[in-house]
């Protein structure tokens, strides 16, 4: 390519958040190193697909992808997959994808400057492969966030859990946290340019070890929400084994820190959760949502759930079920249970029919339902302040969010526009399942 024709890439990102704030930190690398966004693959020299492998589903949405544009290959672009599919395949996506000519795991993208160069030069095989080895954090100064008030900033990388259901201890490499001082940095930085909310992004969020030794995980969300500019900190997610009483005390003493707490619990029988090597006991985590039901204000609690764990009884899935109604979760995202390449649970027996998780899944959604159409109503009467995201053209409201992360469409007195990105108080006036709706005061 001549050196007045724009390099150009086009990028699509699957999976979590995680994935989705690595995509930003890579988009930012790529047009530090003199790239150009393009919002098609046709328009794009290089194709990249920043991969999820949690589940079965989202690992085969990238081949799909790969097998949809490979006679474009003939026209010189070029292909790259990059994340937690590249990291658990491997050079065998070269097999399956002869097409493909980068293929990097997240815990290699520090080294993407160089592996960008080897691409450009037509090198057709270039690897990011690090594994558990690395203990570096992939940090930037070129993040390119997509959205103007509300950013991400990762604070751990990995995972050392290893839950005998889970990919990502292999894919994302062992636990490494960066130091309070180099979070806290980017954090006023980005206050300084606008921001006013900022989420703290890991695997295992609450599992921070500083570095430098200086805070704890609940004192840095203290120190974040502590920095002028900044309205609320938000952070995900949760591992229950290592969430202490002080975080509730921290959001307790800050009104800077969100309402809102996702701590996933994936089942409430203690032989399935021994059997995913959760290192809890249903006990144990129903103590941890005690001290949330006791925090001065109000706080959302989210959680996940895996249905159809192999030896899931039916007499486990009801203690499941009953855990929701003892707890009263503000929302769940529950899954059928995926068998992972490589990971433990793999060699169980007991396996469940796909029939019969689907049908649990079904039950375990019902039951939530009703449980968050009665928790919703509470909310009607209430003014709350909120987050204004946009305006839904075709009905005409607004929409925004609450510091319970709750999205609420609301009503505007005649001749307000609210500012995208300002904060307006909105009292609630409906609720549904999912959402509520409301009318700004003045
Ligand atoms: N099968 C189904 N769900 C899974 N999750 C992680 N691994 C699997 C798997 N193998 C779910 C867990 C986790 C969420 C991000 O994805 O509930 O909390
Ligand atoms: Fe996966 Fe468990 Fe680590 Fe979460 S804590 S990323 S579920 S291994």
């Amino acid at each position: 390519m001549s050196a007045a024709v724009p390099k150009t890439f086009f990028l699509e990102t699957f999976g979590c958040q995680m994935n989705a704030h690595d995509s930003e930190k890579v988009v930012g690398t790529l047009l530090g190193q003199g790239y150009l966004q393009v919002p098609t693959v046709e328009e794009a020299g290089l194709v990249l697909y920043n991969t999820c492998s949690i589940r079965d589903k989202a690992e085969q949405k990238v081949f799909h992808r790969l097998g949809d544009y490979k006679k474009l290959q003939k026209q010189g672009k070029q292909f790259g997959v990059l994340g937690c599919v590249a990291q658990q395949e491997g050079e065998k996506i070269f097999d399956r994808a002869p097409h493909v000519s980068l293929v990097c795991g997240s815990a290699s993208y520090r080294k993407l400057p160089e592996m960008l160069v080897q691409i450009a030069a037509g090198n057709q095989r270039v690897t990011g492969l690090d594994d558990r080895e690395t203990d570096e954090c992939f940090e930037t100064e070129f993040t390119a966030r997509t959205n103007p008030h509300r950013g991400y900033i990762t604070i751990i990388e990995g995972c050392d859990k290893f839950c005998s259901y889970c990919v990502v201890p292999y894919t994302r490499g062992k636990e490494r946290s960066r130091t309070s001082d180099s979070v806290c940095g980017e954090a006023r930085q980005m206050a300084d340019r606008g921001y006013t909310e900022i989420q703290l992004l890991g695997q295992n969020v609450n599992s921070y070890k500083d570095p430098a030794g200086k805070m704890t995980f609940a004192e840095l969300l203290t120190a974040v929400g502590e920095v002028p500019g900044i309205r609320r900190v938000r952070f995900t997610t949760s591992h229950p084994r290592d969430f202490g009483r002080d975080i509730v005390d921290a959001i307790d003493a800050s009104a800077a820190l969100c309402d809102h707490v996702h701590l996933p619990v994936q089942s409430g029988s203690d032989n399935v959760l021994n059997a995913m090597q959760r290192l809890y006991t249903r006990q144990q985590y129903l103590e941890r949502i005690g001290w949330m039901k006791s925090a001065h204000r109000e706080l959302s609690i989210t959680t996940d759930v895996i249905v159809g764990f192999p030896g899931e009884t039916e007499s486990d899935f009801e203690q499941t079920l009953l855990l929701l109604k003892q707890v009263e979760f503000d929302a769940i995202f529950g899954f059928k249970y995926s068998p992972r390449p490589n990971t433990p649970s793999l060699s169980l027996e007991n396996a469940i029919p796909d029939e019969e998780k689907s049908r649990r899944l079904r039950t375990l959604q019902e039951a939530q339902k009703a449980i968050q159409t009665s928790r919703h109503q509470r909310h009607v009467g209430r003014q709350v302040e909120v987050m204004v995201e946009g305006k839904n053209d075709v009905r005409g409201h607004w929409l925004g969010r609450t510091s319970q992360n709750k999205l609420i469409g609301f009503t505007v007195p005649d001749g307000s526009v609210p500012r995208v990105g300002s904060y307006v108080p909105v009292v609630t006036t409906v609720s549904f399942p999912n959402s509520l709706m409301g009318e700004m005061v003045l």
